[in-house]
């Protein structure tokens, strides 16, 4: 079974990468797959974001990293994924993950949407607060993984200019 992990990981934080580690473990097949054409404006390219994947999934020999545009279904079925994955972390992301599962299983009635729950050591990541307390001189160790902290450091070196 091929699973789709789709999002924009803007970076990858240790809440996704957990969800990484344990869908690896129940699907055949997981493909990370961030979204191109996101109407966010990122801190990091779509480039980057793939190599800082990369850095951290290669461990997983049945996890490949992709990118993609357009309808997330699509793209799933283009790959014979037939699951997406989700995390939940908080009850407040249960109405949007919703929605979007509803859409996605209109669209393509054979891809079913799989939620994982947040391990509850990352339930309260985001890779939006990530970059805030970083970009205001705040400790993310053990948040995100220390390849994607270096480049944070080096993406923002001002704000920690007396850690460096
Ligand atoms: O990590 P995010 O930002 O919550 O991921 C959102 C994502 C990429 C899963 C979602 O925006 C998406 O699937 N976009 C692709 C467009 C699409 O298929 N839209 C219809 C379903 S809502």
């Amino acid at each position: 079974m091929t699973a789709v992990y789709p999002g924009s990981f803007d970076p990858i934080t240790n809440g996704h990468l957990d969800l990484i580690e344990r869908g690896s473990r129940m699907f055949n097949r997981l493909i990370v797959s961030i979204l191109r054409n996101d109407s966010k404006q990122p801190l990091f390219s779509v480039e980057e974001r793939m190599e800082m994947l990369r850095e951290v999934v290669h461990v997983y020999p049945n996890v490949e990293v992709s990118t993609f545009d357009g309808l997330l279904v699509d793209h799933a079925a283009a790959q014979s994924a037939s699951v997406l994955l989700r995390g939940i972390r908080a009850i407040s992301d249960y109405e949007y993950e919703l929605q979007m599962a509803l859409m996605n299983r209109r669209l393509r009635p054979d891809i079913e949407t799989i939620f994982m729950m947040a391990n509850e050591t990352y339930s309260f990541i985001s890779s939006r607060m990530v970059k805030e307390v970083f970009g205001l001189g705040g400790k993310i160790t053990g948040l995100v993984p220390p390849s994607v902290e270096a480049r944070l450091r080096r993406r923002m070196p001002h704000t920690h200019s007396k850690e460096a």
